[in-house]
């Protein structure tokens, strides 16, 4: 079965290209190159080849963005030419700084969104409705209760945040139309961190890293002089900010359990919180990352970040239920993959 990745080059689509080559599925992706490595696809063919003993695989690369409507189209009219068509797709292209959708959210609105829009165009032309999607536990509001549920008050505070919802809500009145039959998962990530544990592929961000766990291993392996914790007074056990770390390749894994769920169904739409559902503070994660790895991060308490929320952890108890599927990797495996990638690669893919 073939499944088109688009952004399947970036920290997330790498490890689900992964696992999906390991689970003998046939991939297409589409990817830019603005925000990923072509090394990453390359690491993951060489991961695939070196675990599985097999020498033809392949994963066939367009160097596009999805607004290219004429790029996107060519793949699907290629894989039904050959009689392999595009079943479904796995779609994370898209630009993801909290920071930069807010100098730049037109930006955001035309990569996120009339990208997304021009996708499901094509594959809606094509007959491919089947569609796993990289929504975000950003889209929920601050004053909800936690642990967040699905059904949580959805209320963004930035615009990056926004067009995840604008986009799932386009999915929503897509999957409404009374004529097709649409498969859908919504899936809202929280935060994903660490690396594959061969140390092959990993988190690569260009420049500095805005997210605590790419900063965290820069710091110890002293390309960052120090880590600053935003805010030590928040109302939380230790006073820094509670955060709900999922190890990428569990999140990896719940794209292939979602796109496998969608395939018992005829029609569906169905929204899921990824996560671990347990909360960990900014110290304890560095804690935890000082100890499995026996190393120092220096670091020092700044104020809070603008934007920040206190807490943020799932309810994951709808993913465990309708996806046969729940995080494996604890917060140690996140810190001592983490910290093997950063070790084998210290500037990524550069
Ligand atoms: N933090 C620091 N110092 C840093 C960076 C972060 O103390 O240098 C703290 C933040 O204040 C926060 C925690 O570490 O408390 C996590 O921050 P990240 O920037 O790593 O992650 P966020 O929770 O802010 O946001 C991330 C992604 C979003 C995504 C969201 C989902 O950046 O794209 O998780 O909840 F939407």
């Amino acid at each position: 079965m073939r499944i088109l990745v688009p952004g399947g080059a970036g920290f997330i689509g790498s490890h689900t290209c992964l696992a999906l080559l390991e689970k003998g599925y046939e991939i297409t992706v589409i990817d830019s190159y603005i925000n990923s490595h072509k090394k990453s696809l390359q690491r993951v063919l060489d991961i695939v080849k070196r675990n599985n003993r097999v020498k033809n695989i392949s994963i066939d690369i367009e160097i596009a963005d999805i607004r290219d409507e004429k790029a996107v189209e060519k793949l699907f009219i290629r894989y039904k030419d050959l009689g392999n068509p595009i079943k479904a797709v796995i779609h994370f292209a898209g630009r993801k700084s909290v920071q930069e959708s807010v100098l730049d959210p037109l930006l955001y609105w035309d990569v996120n969104v009339n990208g997304s829009i021009n996708l499901l165009r094509v594959m809606d032309k094509y007959n491919c409705r089947t569609i796993v999607f990289s929504s975000s536990a950003t889209i929920y509001g601050f004053s909800n209760s936690l642990p967040l549920k699905e059904n949580s008050e959805i209320k963004p505070i930035n615009p990056y945040g926004r067009t995840k919802v604008a986009i799932e809500q386009i999915l929503n009145d897509t999957y409404n139309n009374q004529t097709d039959k649409w498969k859908i998962a919504n899936l809202r990530y929280f935060n994903p961190i660490g690396a594959h544990s061969s140390g092959i592929i990993g988190e690569s961000p260009i420049g500095i890293p805005n997210n605590i766990f790419p900063y965290i291993t820069q710091v110890a392996a002293g390309i960052l002089d120090q880590l600053s914790i935003f805010g030590q007074d928040w109302p939380t056990l230790d006073g820094t900010c509670v955060r709900d770390y999922i190890h990428v390749m569990d999140l990896a894994e719940g794209h292939i359990a979602a796109l496998e769920y969608l395939n018992n169904f005829e029609k569906k739409l169905v929204n899921l919180n990824l996560g671990t559902g347990l909360g960990t503070s900014v110290l304890e994660l560095i804690d935890t990352f000082e100890k499995v790895n026996n190393v120092k991060i220096s670091k020092n308490f700044a104020g809070r970040r603008i934007g920040d929320s206190c807490k943020v952890v799932a309810d994951n108890c709808l993913a465990l239920s309708c996806l046969n599927w729940s995080p494996k990797r604890d917060l140690e495996k996140m810190c001592l993959d983490g910290w093997k990638w950063q070790i084998l690669n210290p500037r990524g893919y550069d």
